[in-house]
């Protein structure tokens, strides 16, 4: 009897799983670090209002095949069913994406690595890829950084430059760009203080 009210009870919830919609998935399983509407209050956790679904959905099998790694994210990804990605990711890239501000002394560096490099290290302008005022792609699946939290910006920027020394995914080293190493070969030229500054100008930016 107890087993069978067990069993009841799994096949309900996981026929919920499918009745619920992509909104009702995220606020249950993901709001608690990627904040209401995808909005995250801490720079820990990157914000995923606004993200364009082809970004999301890659991300997000990348974390689920180990490509890319964090430790926070393993047990989400496990709970998230292959039916639910695109609905979720549809979801966020609907959202309205809150923004920063950039430090008033590091806008002018940050500004001038944006939108034209560093042509002496071989830096390319990140405006090429992500778009003047940082929207991204969306059919080509270059992410939105506008708004995006300094602080988790700069993270995955040194995650990059670190994984174009080491093969291996872990917490700290991001190798999930590709086999052309797009952003691990454009980190790998990057100085902490520019990290800072772009990061900076980033979270301004819209
Ligand atoms: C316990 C906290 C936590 C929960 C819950 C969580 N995440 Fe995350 N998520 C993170 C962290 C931390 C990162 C950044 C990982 C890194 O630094 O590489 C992240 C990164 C991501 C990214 C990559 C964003 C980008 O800009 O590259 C996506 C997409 C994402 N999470 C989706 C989700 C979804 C969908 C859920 C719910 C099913 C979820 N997360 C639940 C902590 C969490
Ligand atoms: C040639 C195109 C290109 C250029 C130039 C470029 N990027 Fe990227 N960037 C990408 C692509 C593609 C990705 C996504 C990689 C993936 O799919 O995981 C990315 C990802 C990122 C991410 C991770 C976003 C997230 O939400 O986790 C950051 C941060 C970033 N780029 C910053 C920069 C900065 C700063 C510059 C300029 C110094 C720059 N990029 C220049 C193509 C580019």
């Amino acid at each position: 009897m107890k087993n069978t009210l067990l069993g009841l009870l799994t096949l309900v919830a996981s026929f919920n799983v499918f009745a619920q919609t992509g909104e009702e998935f995220f606020t249950a399983n993901c709001v608690a670090c990627h904040g209401e509407q995808g909005n995250s209050l801490a720079a820990s956790f990157p914000k995923l209002a606004g993200q364009n679904a082809k970004y999301l959905i890659k991300q997000i099998n990348d974390f689920k095949s180990g490509a890319r790694v964090n430790g926070l994210m393993v047990a989400p990804m496990a709970a998230l069913p292959d039916e639910m990605i695109n609905e979720v990711a549809q979801y966020l890239s609907k959202q309205n994406p809150s923004i920063g501000s950039a430090k008033a002394d590091l806008v002018e560096l940050g500004q001038m690595l944006y939108k034209a490099g560093n042509i002496e290290t071989g830096v390319p302008a990140c405006s090429a890829c992500h778009s003047p005022t940082g929207k991204g792609n969306a059919p080509g699946g270059i992410p939105m950084l506008s708004g995006q939290h300094a602080g988790y910006v700069e993270s995955q920027l040194y995650a990059y430059r670190l994984g174009a020394r080491d093969e291996s995914a872990s917490d700290s080293v991001r190798v999930n760009d590709g086999d052309t190493k797009i952003m691990r070969s454009i980190a790998f030229k990057l100085k902490d203080f520019e990290i800072e500054a772009v990061a900076s100008y980033i979270n301004g930016l819209h």
